[in-house]
Parts: structure tokens; sequence; C-alpha cells
């Protein structure tokens, strides 16, 4: 029976190119697409850029330009590189759509009838200088459970989570400001009334993997679930609320409806209606996402979906992050390459193959070794596939395909027989599992035609009959391995195509053998990867991501002289006099309240192993005791004990400010260690 499948991947943000992570991805999404639509299903692939928010205003600010005319360029570069990679859309759009305006104040209407939205004020940090509210991921600071600097708003390597207004010491990414308070009103959802919901379809559903289905229920469907703040207050690029003014839907409210949009939109240039397909509960449908959206998918959106009456998703696929040579991408190792990079040092279709052979329906990272990647595809795709046509490519042009498919011991049937297991991997995502299935059967091609030299039978005009078979076998076996690997490698698909005049586009074609019919002129297929490209690319991206950073994607700093005028600088001392004062790295291992005391805080420092000091320190107005417990700090270590009302102080927290709820502790770099010296 043919189905009707709905498939999205997740819309990229038009902040920024895309690289080969994202690639992920939209290749793995591809690859299901292609493989649904070679099995006759009726597939439509959707896609868009997430347009809204507060990065792209600021980034338009700078550059000096309309949002609109960023993001207009932003799109033409994203699908040049999706369409250099062979990803193929059935429509991209832009949630900067009318038909997006239009469903979000459906959706809208539909979770206010429906009661589900909440009002009220809360307090956000705002930056005074580029005079925007500030999302969690543009402020970064020292995280209040462990001490480590320079942390996202919102977690820490550490594991900690927390509201970006706990901070220590928070920065604005966007102008180096120090964030202010400020308040204003926001609408949430209250995704609690929806939880029973949630709950059930995350259990009956069969939408998610079950990891997925696990996780979810063991953290966020174990307790209440948190209001959803869907507004920004302007300035905000995004659609105005309808019944809210000065306020914005959140980037977040906008981007999921995206993929209804877009659907629309392409349902409007190809005579279809919206409702089969996302109304319609024989359709399927399929949204591809990495696992750092998961919360976002599956329960803000299946509740909205939910509310407004849409179908829910039939399966949403989720895959880990990619790594390159075992570490997570980087700008400064070159290991980050844009797709636009990648595609001017190597064939597109290398990468198409190496992902399909790591992927798999679990949510699990997965590495590009940069030398496992070479040696792959020239050992696969170029010393296997590709090398069965090429051995008899140039004879085959001479004598064409034989009449009736001569005996190849069965290789062509059991290869046909293979099909069904390699499409159920397909299905299932697990294009691992497909991909040593298909060169399992080139590994068995491959001998016989080592065995029936063809080239010798060439010398030898009696033998044109043996050739001809041989060949007619070699290029039959060829074509079944392109047409199992089409999904993934298209444009080797169509090569082989071309070569015996018979346009691969139907999986059941691996059934049959071609026969009687004339062969093309061989072309080259496909060439080895060259080490050196690869070298090239990663020194490219590295030139490139330096670049960056000295086009001025830098803060600009203005800060007062103000705090030097106050205090100026003390007389000048030696080296030796410097070394007198023991400063060391400690960790606050507890703090707390001195009742008796109004500015201190009593503080148990650790020198590490079990050197402890309890230093009573005037920080009562500007730290509450819990964000300080496991901190790292400098300490004046050898500070001679002193007897306070409350106890004996043995040393001396290091901090700047002058005091009051104006003091800052000295913060330690990552990596630095309790007991070090800080010379
Ligand atoms: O994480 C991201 O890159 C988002 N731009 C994905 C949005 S997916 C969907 F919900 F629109
Ligand atoms: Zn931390």
């Amino acid at each position: 029976m043919t189905r009707k499948i709905l498939v999205t991947s997740a819309l990229p943000y038009a902040n920024g190119p895309i690289h080969i992570g994202h690639l992920v991805e939209y290749i793995q999404t591809d690859i299901w697409v292609r493989f649904q639509k070679m099995r006759g299903n009726r597939c439509t692939y959707i896609c868009a850029d997430d347009t809204h928010g507060t990065a792209i205003m600021i980034r338009a600010r700078k550059e000096g330009r309309s949002e609109e005319a960023l993001i207009g360029d932003m799109s033409a570069a994203h699908q040049r590189d999706f369409s250099g990679f062979g990803i193929q859309f059935d429509h991209y759009g832009s949630t900067n759509s009318d038909a997006n305006r239009e469903i979000c104040a459906e959706f809208w209407k539909s979770l206010r009838e429906a009661d589900l939205v909440t009002e009220r004020a809360i307090e956000q940090l705002f930056d005074p200088e580029a005079e925007t509210f500030l999302a969690d991921r543009f402020v970064r600071g020292t995280c209040p459970t462990c001490g480590l600097t320079d942390q996202a708003g919102d977690n820490c390597t550490c594991g900690a989570t927390y509201s970006p207004t706990d901070l220590i010491d928070p920065k604005s990414t966007l102008s180096g400001a120090t964030p202010i308070l400020r308040e204003s009103q926001h609408l949430f959802v209250e995704l609690e009334k929806l939880h029973a919901l949630l709950n059930h379809w995350v259990e009956t559903s069969g939408a998610l993997q079950t990891e997925v289905a696990n996780y979810l229920k063991g953290h966020f469907l174990a307790e209440e679930l948190r209001d959803w703040d869907i507004s920004r207050p302007a300035p905000y690029f995004g659609f105005e609320i309808p019944d809210s003014p000065g306020n914005y839907w959140y980037v977040w409210f906008d981007a999921p409806i995206g993929y209804i949009a877009s659907t629309r939109e392409w349902c409007e240039t190809n005579g279809e209606q919206l409702a089969d397909w996302w109304r319609d509960p024989e359709c399927e449908i399929h949204h591809f996402i990495g696992k750092d959206i998961t919360y976002f998918h599956t329960l803000f959106w299946p509740g909205m979906l939910k509310t407004a009456k849409y179908n829910l998703p039939t399966k949403v696929h989720i895959h880990g992050f990619l790594n390159v040579d075992g570490k997570k991408m980087s700008k400064r190792d070159g290991t980050l390459v844009a797709a636009e990079t990648y595609l001017k040092y190597a064939n597109p279709s290398y990468l198409r193959y190496f992902y399909a052979t790591k992927l798999t329906s679990r949510v699990e990272d997965l590495d590009l070794g940069v030398e496992e990647f070479t040696e792959k595809v020239n050992s696969d795709l170029v010393g296997k596939v590709v090398n069965l046509a090429s051995r008899v490519g140039k004879f085959a042009n001479k004598t064409g395909l034989a009449k009736t498919y001569p005996d190849d011991g069965g290789l062509f049937t059991a290869a046909a027989a293979a099909g069904d297991e390699i499409a159920a991997a397909y299905e299932a995502g697990e294009y691992a599992k497909a991909m040593r299935k298909i060169m399992e059967l080139a590994d068995a091609a491959n001998p016989f035609v080592e065995h029936a030299k063809p080239w010798e039978m060439n010398k030898d005009e009696q033998r044109t009959d043996e050739l001809r078979d041989t060949c007619t076998v070699a290029l039959n076996l060829f074509r079944q391995l392109a047409v199992y690997l089409s999904p993934v490698l298209p444009e080797l698909a169509a090569k082989c195509g071309e070569l015996m005049g018979d346009e691969i586009s139907s999986w059941d074609q691996s059934k049959e053998p071609l026969v009687g019919t004339p062969v093309s002129k061989f072309k080259r297929m496909m060439d080895r990867v060259q080490p050196e490209d690869l070298k090239k690319m990663m020194e490219e991206s590295k030139e490139l991501a330096a670049e960056d950073t000295a086009a001025g994607d830098q803060p600009t700093f203005n800060d007062s002289d103000q705090p030097l005028k106050d205090e100026p600088l003390a007389d000048e001392i030696s080296i030796d006099d410097f070394a007198k004062v023991d400063l060391r790295v400690a960790r606050v291992v507890s703090a707390e309240h001195v009742p008796e005391a109004n500015k201190l805080l009593k503080l148990t420092l650790s020198l590490g192993g079990e050197e402890r000091r309890q230093v009573f320190a005037g920080i009562k107005a500007a730290y509450e005791p819990e964000n300080l417990v496991g901190r790292l700090v400098v300490m004046v270590a050898n500070l001679k004990p002193r007897k306070m009302r409350f106890g004996l102080s043995e040393g001396m927290v290091t901090a700047a400010g002058p005091g009051g709820a104006d003091v800052f502790i000295l913060s330690v770099d990552d990596g630095a260690q309790p007991g070090q010296r800080v010379h």
C-alpha cells in the first residue's frame, strides 16, 4: 500500500552558515525521503529557514541592514549549500512568511480558547548597551554551582542547569556589558494542563525512540511541567502577538509552526490541500531533529498540535551530535567545516556515504575520523562498488548486454533477495546496517570479475561472447548496488542509469537484470579521496574562523575610568615584595551566614587534600552562601590569622569593588586546582 508521508528536518537558524554538523541531519533525512520515494510512497520533504529572534536582529543591526535583507541572503546561501550536497526538499520556505503569521495566529487562538495562556511579569537580564533583553545563550558568566568561568546562561559544563540570573558575574555576549535585571510582562503556555495528554502520547504512540521516551518520563514528565514563556517584549524580530501589542511570539513558538506554513506553501503551488497532510490520520508525519531540541519537539510541539487540532508526529527521529576525530568540532582546530568549504575540496557523495555508514536508529553521537573517512570511501565506494563497473565499462560499450542473463553462480538472485532486509534497515534508520549489507554484496560480486579476467578476454576475438556475458553480470551486479545505494548516492545511481540506458528510480529495479541493451561510453564515476584535499579543507576552515574573529565579531568594550580615579595605583614594589604574599587557589567547601554579623559570610576554604582554612569575608551583601559553594577563589593563604568576635579568620578571599553589594570575587579559569600558587 502506498503511504502518504510528510517529512521535515529542523529548520536551520538564519544567523549562520550550514556546516558539516548540520549536514548529519539533512543527509540523514534526505536519504530517508529518497528511500521512501524509491519505494513508491508519496513522500514530501519540507524545510524552511528559522528566521526570528534576537540573534538575527542584532546581526542585522551590526551589518547596518534590514533583517529581511539578511535572512534573504542567508536563505539563498543555505539552499545553495543543501543543493550542493544533493539534499532535495520539495519545498523550502521561511518562518517569516505570511502563511506562518496566519497559522501562528490560528494556534494562538486555539491556545487562548483552551484557556492555556497566562500572563505575568518576569525579571529578565537586559543589555543596557544593545538595548535588548537577553536570551539565555547571550549571557555568559561563572557557574553558580561549581564556579567555572565563561559558562552559558542556562547550563554549565559541570552539568548544572540554572537561570541566567543566577550566574555569577554575567556578561552580555552582544556587547560585553554587564546585564541588568528588568521587569516585563510575558505570556506563558500552561503546559501542565496538557501533562496527562503528553504522558499518554509519550507512552503509547510509539513516536519516540525508547531512550527518549524513558528520558522524558524520568525527567520532565516525572514532575509538574513548567509554564512555557512564549512571548518576548519589543525590540524583537518576529511576529507581534495580535492581542498583546508590544509583545512578540518567541522564536520557538513560530519555528515549528513553520513546518506547517511551509507545507501550506507547497500545497498552494502543487494543487494539494493542507488538511490532507496535517489533519488526515492516514498521513504520517516524521520529524528529524538533533538531541538538543528534543524538549521542544516532544513536549511543546505535540501539546500545541493537539490544542490546534493538527495531527501529532508519527515519529520524531532524534540523532546525536557530530564529533571530528573524537573531539567536539571546533573553529580553532579547523574541524567546524562549512558546507561551502567542504564542497571546494571534496565530493559530497563521500560525506553522504560516510554518514550513512555511521547512522543508527539510536540517539548516539557519531565520529568523523578523518583517516576512517578516507579509508572507507576509498575502499568501499571506489575499491568495491565503482570498481565493478570500471573493470568492464570500456569493454561493455563494445559488446552491449547479453540477450539472456548468464549464469553467475547465483549472485544476482542472492543480492535481489537481500533487498527486503536492506529496505527494512533504511526504514528503521539503521543506515549503518544497510551499508554493511550492501558492502557484503559488493564483496561477493568482485571476485566474479577477478576470476573471469575480462581484460584477457578482450585480447581474443574468439571470446567476445564470453566477454559480453562477463560484462552483463558485472554491470548488473553493479546496478543492483547502485539501486540499493541510490538513497545515499543519487549521483552514482544517475551515472549508472546513464551508462546502462535505464534511469534508476525504483527499488524494484534491483529484482530483474537488464539484458539485450547497449551500454554507453564509460565515464569515470568517482575519484579516490585525497588526504591532502582534506588537510587543505581544514586549513581553510581555520583561516576563515580567524578572519571572522578579526573582522570584528568581537564585542566592543568601553570601560569607565572611574574605578582607577577612585583608587589610584599604589607605590611600586619589587618582585620579592610580591612573593611575600602567598596567593593560592582554594575551593569554597562551605559558606554560611554569621547571624551576629551584618556584612560577613563564614567560608571554609579547601587548599586540597585535608587542608582547610576558615575565613570571614565581607561579602554578605553581594553573595548568597549557596552560590559560593564549589567555586574556586584566590585566597591570601599566609595572612596572619586574626581573632574576630565570631572566630578565627585564617586568610582572605581576594575580591574587587568598592564594597557592599559591589564586591566581585576573583575567579579562576577552568583547570586550576585548589592549593596551586598564584604567581
Ligand atoms: O535548533 C535549531 O537550529 C532551530 N532553528 C530548529 C528549529 S526546528 C523547528 F522547530 F522549527
Ligand atoms: Zn558548573
